[in-house]
């Protein structure tokens, strides 16, 4: 279902992203467009999809820098004529007590989680009301729902994306546009303080376990759309 299709993913060089990428690679003829602050892990991925026969364009900045977005939307509707789907997944966390983080940490919580959804989502969704179609997929969490101690300032973050991706559903529905939103647990990427494969995320979700979610949501036919899909480690109380 996703042959041909141009999926637009930031924070793809990495956890979910990356095992997104991994996912839809077995996908015949996909078009990537790959966001990240890192060059050098976007060139390697590059060229792997080359090798697997696949088009791809990277694009190396920062998800809340508003000229980088827009010359990336730009870019890449010149060079494959379409955006079928965007995945807002790049995210940042910080946890800790309030009266720990400066405004710094505070504000760039804030524009990557939060600022780079809605840049993004608003430079797609012109092209995707132009082509009748399009689907934008938010990464955020199950602390876009429920909150914990020490997160006050993720939860905020993750509060204000997934409000901000239920009233865009409500505003591009009518356009032919869907808008799902991944609610995922605790997930072992290098996200957290810990490095990924730490013996105590032993238990957790693995990255591909959120990327075949994704997968799952991307192939719903046409009439059908998901909204929501929230999912968790067994281990991990809701
Ligand atoms: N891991 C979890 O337990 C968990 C649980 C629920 C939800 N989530 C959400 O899942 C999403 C992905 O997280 P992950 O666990 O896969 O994290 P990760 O392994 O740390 O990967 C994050 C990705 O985002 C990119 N990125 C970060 N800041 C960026 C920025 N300002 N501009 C552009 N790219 C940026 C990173 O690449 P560069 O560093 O090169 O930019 C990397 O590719 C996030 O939105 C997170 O909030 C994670």
């Amino acid at each position: 279902m996703l042959k041909e299709k141009t999926i637009l993913i930031t924070g793809a060089t990495k956890g979910i992203g990356r095992s997104l990428v991994s996912k839809l690679e077995t996908q015949p003829n996909v078009r990537f467009a790959l966001v990240a602050r890192s060059s050098e892990l976007l060139s390697e991925l590059q060229e792997h999809l080359q090798r697997q026969g696949h088009e791809c364009e990277i694009f190396a900045g920062d998800v809340a820098a508003e000229p980088f977005v827009i010359s990336t939307v730009q870019r890449v509707v010149e060079r494959f004529g379409s955006i079928d789907i965007l995945v807002n997944n790049a995210g940042i966390g910080r946890f800790g007590e309030v009266e720990g983080y400066s405004l710094g940490e505070w504000q760039q919580l804030f524009d990557t989680n939060v600022t780079g959804t809605f840049l993004f989502s608003r430079e797609v969704v012109p092209h995707m009301k132009q082509q009748g179609r399009g689907h934008i997929v938010m990464v955020a969490s199950d602390v876009s729902k429920r909150v914990f101690e020490g997160g006050s300032a993720y939860c905020a973050t993750k509060f204000a994306q997934d409000a901000f991706s239920m009233a865009l559903r409500k505003e591009v529905r009518r356009f032919g546009i869907k808008v799902s939103t991944i609610f995922p647990g605790l997930v072992d990427t290098e996200f957290h303080a810990e490095p990924e494969g730490d013996p105590t995320h032993q238990k957790w979700l693995r990255a591909h376990d959120v990327a075949d979610a994704i997968f799952y949501v991307l192939c719903a036919p046409p009439h059908v759309v998901i909204d929501e899909l929230m999912l968790h480690p067994m281990i991990q109380e809701y």
